[in-house]
C-alpha cells in the first residue's frame, strides 16, 4: 500500500467544492495497551518495528468535531475544549497534526473547527490520552470527508474498509499508537512477514483467530504516578536514534511478534506472560541505556512487579504486568481469574497506587460513531 492511496484523485477534489456549510460528528475511541512495543520511529511517523496491542474498552476519549465553512482566511482555524474548558495548550499538537494530514484532507483550511473532547479516565491519571484522543479526532475528520463527498453531486460514501484504513493512517500521523485504536480487539501496526496485509502506514486487525483464553482479558491499571510524563513520547522515540542496542531491539520486536502470533492462536498463557513482561522491561531498558538516560519506574512500580511475581509463584496464577513509558503498571489477567486477582490487587497492590487509585478495564473492540448532525 502506498501513501498516494490516501490522497484523493483530481476528479474527487472537485467534489470538495460542495455546499456543505456546517455540521458535527461525535466519535468515541479507546486507548490501547501494547504487548509488543513501538519504540523508535523514522520520518513521517513510520515505526522502526511492528507492534501489537489489545484494544481497551473503558478508557476512552469522546470527541465532537463541529465544523462551519469559513468566509475567508487561509490559516487553520480551530478551538479545543476539554470537559467544556478551553485548552489553548492543546493547540500546537493539533496544529502539527493538521499540517501533517492536510495533504490527505484538503478541506481543512476551508473550515473553522470546534473540537470538544472528554476522557473517561481522569486527565491527571498519567494515562496517555494521545492514542484515544488522536484516533477520535481522525475518525471525526474522516466522517467529515465522507459527508463532503456524499453531499456533492452524485457523490458516494467511502467504503467501510477504506474509511477505517484511512482513519488509522491519519491517526498515526497524530500519534503512532493511535492507529491501533480504530477497529478490532487485537491490532497490529507495522510491516511484519507473518501478517499479511500488515503495514507501516496503518493498523490492521489481527487476522487470525485469537484463542478463547484471551476473551474478555482484563487490564487493571495501577496508577502509581499521576504526574506529567517525565519523558514525552517524541523525546522518548528520539532516544532510539544512534542507541547502541537499537538495531538488535528492532530485530527482537519482529521475533517477539512472530512468537506472539503463535501464542495468541494457541492460548499459551505462560508464553504470553514471558513475552509481555520481557517487552515491558526491554522498553524501560532501552530508556535506561540511552543517552540521555531515564528511569521511569518508581519504587512502587518495582514493589508491584515483585509482588506480582511472588503471587504467581505461590498460586500459579496467569497474571502478568506491562508498562508504558511511565511508572503506572498494567496488570493483565484472564477473565477466569478476575475474582482472585482483584482480591490480590485490593489486598496487596492498592497501597502502592497514588491515593489508592486504579482503573479496571478489559479488551474492547474499537471506536464508535456516537452522533452526527
Ligand atoms: C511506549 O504513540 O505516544 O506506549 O508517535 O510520538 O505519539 P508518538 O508516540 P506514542 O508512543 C507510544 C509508545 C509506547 C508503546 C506502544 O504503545 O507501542
Amino acid at each position: 500500500m502506498k501513501i498516494e492511496h490516501f490522497i484523493l484523485g483530481p476528479e474527487r477534489y472537485q467534489e470538495y467544492n460542495s455546499s456543505l456549510h456546517s455540521g458535527a460528528f461525535t466519535w468515541s475511541s479507546p486507548s490501547n495497551i501494547a504487548l509488543v512495543k513501538y519504540w523508535g520511529k523514522k520520518e513521517n511517523q513510520i515505526p522502526e518495528n511492528p507492534s501489537i496491542s489489545f484494544t481497551l474498552d473503558a478508557c476512552k476519549t469522546t470527541t465532537t468535531l463541529k465544523y462551519s465553512k469559513k468566509e475567508s482566511g487561509a490559516d487553520f482555524s480551530f478551538e479545543v475544549f476539554l470537559d467544556g474548558e478551553k485548552k489553548d495548550e492543546f493547540k500546537p499538537k493539533i496544529e502539527t497534526f493538521f499540517k501533517r494530514i492536510e495533504l490527505y484532507l484538503p478541506f481543512l483550511r476551508a473550515y473553522h473547527f470546534k473540537i470538544e473532547t472528554s476522557n473517561t479516565f481522569p486527565h491527571s491519571s498519567g494515562i496517555a490520552s494521545s492514542a484515544s484522543g488522536m484516533s477520535a479526532l481522525a475518525l471525526c475528520l474522516m466522517s467529515m470527508e465522507n459527508q463532503l463527498l456524499m453531499s456533492s453531486e452524485g457523490g458516494k460514501p467511502l467504503n467501510d474498509g477504506f474509511f477505517t484504513e484511512k482513519a488509522s493512517f491519519l491517526a498515526r500521523l497524530g500519534s503512532g499508537s493511535a492507529c491501533r485504536s480504530i477497529e478490532g480487539d487485537v491490532v497490529v501496526w507495522g510491516k511484519h512477514a507473518d501478517i499479511e496485509g500488515s503495514s507501516d502506514l496503518f493498523g490492521v486487525k489481527f487476522p487470525y483467530t485469537v484463542h478463547e483464553n484471551f476473551k474478555n482479558y482484563n487490564d487493571t491499571i495501577l496508577l502509581v504516578d499521576k504526574g506529567e510524563k517525565q519523558v514525552s513520547s517524541t523525546v522518548g522515540h528520539d532516544l532510539m536514534y544512534g542507541h547502541p542496542f537499537a538495531q538488535e531491539r528492532f530485530k527482537q520486536a519482529h521475533k517477539h511478534l512472530s512468537h506472539m502470533i503463535d501464542v495468541l492462536k494457541r492460548g499459551d498463557l505462560k508464553a504470553f506472560i514471558s513475552l509481555v513482561e520481557s517487552e515491558a522491561l526491554t522498553l524501560h531498558a532501552m530508556m535506561m541505556s540511552s543517552m540521555p538516560y531515564f528511569i521511569l519506574m518508581k519504587p512502587s512500580t518495582l514493589e508491584i512487579i515483585n509482588k506480582i511475581w511472588a503471587f504467581r509463584n505461590q498460586t500459579g496464577s496467569n497474571l502478568c504486568f506491562t508498562l508504558d513509558a511511565g511508572a503506572n503498571v498494567h496488570v493483565l489477567y484472564p477473565e477466569k481469574e478476575t475474582e482472585q486477582v482483584l482480591e490480590f490487587i485490593k489486598n496487596e497492590l492498592v497501597e502502592y497506587c497514588q491515593n489508592g487509585h486504579y482503573i479496571c478495564d478489559t479488551i474492547g473492540f474499537g471506536a464508535n460513531l456516537l452522533d452526527e448532525e
